[in-house]
């Protein structure tokens, strides 16, 4: 798709800041990734870029119901993401925030053209609106009353909005999809846009909120009692950070991107919303959309209150963050659901990574260790059959990525993988030692094969960039993986004979299955029984008496004063009053504004020995929670109890 164009700018939605990373972040953000390194690899000029999406009701309210002013909230969410990334070992050219000055004016020039190009009309409106997504329906649209995207209860309101004229692009994009095949992917959503155009009328997008209902967002610049819309404001980002956050080494204009990639319930916005507004400003079309589907984990949807909300941090902790990426688009080809669960993941991780691959590949290092003092032996034959299944496998693979069809491109890989290690199999180079007159005939099957595991090293390297780094070392393929030319690179026969390699640690370590089947199994039947048994002295460990519990004496505080410590992001210092005053330190401070703090009556343990937090007396400590998410919950009295009183 972008062979004309040496550039290659790839997106991913900018998230919403209202949620913790999770594993449907991170595959857009993986995919992404991959891309990405395999087109520096070939030696384009790579604009990566991803960021968050940070106005709207949802974002005021999350920062709302944490004491954060919601500009604060972002600051720490967007730290949650940037770490994420770090872990898993993506390199995002730029990260973009909607919140950024410069992205905020661009969305109000963009404004100010349109209106003055009579692309913006304003209009008296009634629709139903659905607050939790921020969308007007009409009644129509509706599924038994309620928003058919969240199902929850949509309000009539009547209102002053200003319009972009969305409708009077509909037959264009409909010429635009059937004239670019590959405009929009997987060819099912494809057909899905097209349909839903065909069988509707495009209304007018309304694009301005009442400042009343929405404060957080940026102000239209033609009038100041309304903000816009947040995705107006949201898809801009893809155009606004070419102009302030792409990589200055180049003048390269990186506009428009070669690939949007996206979930599938964000479809409509990008291939219609942000094709017309684009049209609308006489601007060129992303070259792709690429709609992916989405996971599920263990067989359900993901969802906090399920608490099975998969935290890819914890995961790469585990299994490594190789295993997880490569998990991940070898399971299931993109553009499908998948389901998501430990087992698949070590499933994976044993069969294609421990035996496959990296199997294979320790194979040919101790061998070429052991019948040739380590070097690379040079070969008396060219194997002619491996050769051309190597060539078929680069162009397949290149073919595959180009359609972001992360899954074949694997199995292109796998092809050569699995017949490197059948060549190995039946070559058997174990006899071919025995008998010095097939010297020759042993040198050209380690040379071979090493030539093979170089081949699939590189195609790996997007998918797997630590393992296959790690590997390009140890079999002494040159300095860094990743300054080769991919194409050139694969080219068969560039092995050098002589070089020595060096066997470390093996790859990918083999999972013990059947002990973690157990474990989980023991785990299971632990808390089956925790289930229904009553709680009796036996089956709680570590029971107290009253009379323990009756020495940690507990009082209610009124939280008189709070501010942060200096050169500390965790720590809060507070006055409160639990009868008399004292000063507690308490490590919050990522959780909470301290202004949210005071006047709230709090439970301190009050008979605590005194300590010393960066410098400061803490006389006692407060009680609060903390979730999964690392986020603390203060526990706060629901009625109002004088400040001393005992908490039993
Ligand atoms: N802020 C908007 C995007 C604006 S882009 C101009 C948004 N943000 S989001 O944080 O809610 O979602 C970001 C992406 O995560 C979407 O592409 C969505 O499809 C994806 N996923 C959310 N849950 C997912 C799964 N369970 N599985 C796969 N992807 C999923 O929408």
């Amino acid at each position: 798709m972008n062979s004309l164009s040496e550039k290659f700018y790839v997106t991913t939605p900018i998230y919403y800041v209202n949620d913790i990373p999770h594993i449907g972040h991170a595959y857009t953000t993986i995919a992404a990734d991959i891309l990405a390194r395999y087109n520096r690899m070939k030696g384009s000029d790579v604009f990566f870029l991803t960021g968050t999406d940070e106005h709207g009701q949802k974002v005021e309210k999350a920062a709302k119901d944490r004491g954060m002013t919601p500009k604060e909230h972002s600051d720490l969410m967007v730290k949650n993401f940037n770490e994420l990334w770090g872990k898993l070992n993506i390199i995002n050219d730029a990260f973009i925030r909607t919140t950024d000055s410069e992205h905020k004016k661009i969305v109000q020039e963009i404004m100010s053209g349109l209106w003055k190009a009579g692309e913006i009309e304003k209009r008296s409106y009634s629709g139903m609106y659905c607050t939790p997504c921020e969308r007007f329906w009409t009644e129509k649209d509706l599924k038994e009353g309620n928003c058919p995207d969240c199902g929850r209860p949509v309000e009539k309101i009547e209102e002053n909005n200003y319009f972009f004229l969305m409708s009077k692009y509909h037959d264009r994009l409909i010429k635009h999809i059937e004239q670019n095949p590959d405009f929009i992917l997987p060819e099912t959503r494809r057909n899905e846009v097209l349909g839903f155009l065909k069988n509707n009328q495009l209304g007018d997008l309304c694009i301005s909120r009442p400042v009343s209902r929405l404060a957080w967002g940026i102000p239209l610049p033609f009038d100041e009692g309304y903000t816009t819309y947040v995705w107006f404001d949201a898809l801009v980002n893809y155009y606004s950070a070419t102009k302030y956050l792409a990589p200055e080494k180049t003048k390269t204009d990186f506009w428009p991107a070669q690939h949007h990639i996206i979930g599938k319930d964000i479809l409509t916005t990008h291939s219609v919303y942000w094709s017309t507004m684009l049209m609308a400003l006489g601007m060129p079309l992303p070259e792709n959309i690429f709609a992916h589907g989405w996971w599920t984990v263990s067989g359900k949807k993901m969802s906090k209150s399920l608490g099975n909300v998969t935290a890819p941090g914890e995961l790469v902790d585990r299994f490594g963050s190789d295993a997880f990426r490569f998990f991940l688009f070898r399971e299931i080809p993109f553009g499908l659901d998948g389901d998501f669960s430990e087992e698949a993941l070590i499933k994976r991780i044993n069969t294609d990574l421990a035996n496959d691959f990296g199997n294979l590949a320790s194979r040919v290092l101790t061998m070429a260790e052991k019948y040739f003092a380590g070097a690379i032996p040079e070969p008396a034959d060219e194997e002619s059959e491996m050769k051309l299944l190597s060539e078929e496998v680069s162009s397949g693979f290149d073919r595959s990525l180009k359609r972001l069809d992360f899954h074949r491109a694997l199995d292109e890989v796998w092809r050569l993988v699995s017949y490197t290690n059948k060549y190995v199999d039946s070559s058997a180079p174990w006899n071919l030692a025995k008998d010095p007159a097939l010297e020759g005939r042993l040198r050209t099957v380690i040379y071979s094969a090493a030539e093979a595991v170089r081949i699939i090293t590189l195609c790996l390297h997007p998918f797997i960039p630590n393992s296959t780094g790690r590997l390009w070392k140890q079999f002494g393929f040159g300095q860094d993986i990743q300054s080769f030319n991919i194409q050139t690179a694969c080219l068969w026969g560039l092995l050098q004979p002589g070089i020595k390699v060096q066997k470390g640690d093996a790859l990918f370590p083999r999972i013990e299955t059947e002990n973690t089947a157990a474990k989980q199994e023991k785990q299971k039947n632990k808390e089956a029984k925790k289930e229904k048994q009553p709680m009796t002295e036996q089956n709680i460990t570590d029971l107290i008496g009253i009379e323990d519990f009756a020495k940690v004496q507990l009082k209610v505080g009124l939280v008189l004063s709070a501010e942060k410590v200096e050169k500390s992001e965790k720590l809060i210092r507070l006055k409160v009053d639990t009868g008399e005053e004292r000063q507690i330190v308490a490590g919050i401070g990522k959780s909470y504004n301290p202004e949210y703090l005071v006047g709230k009556k709090i439970i301190v343990v009050a008979n605590l020995k005194p300590a010393k937090l960066m410098g400061n007396e803490s006389h006692g400590m407060l009680l609060a929670a903390t979730g999964d998410d690392g986020v603390c919950s203060v526990l706060v009295l629901d009625r109002d109890v004088k400040q001393g009183s005992r908490v039993k």
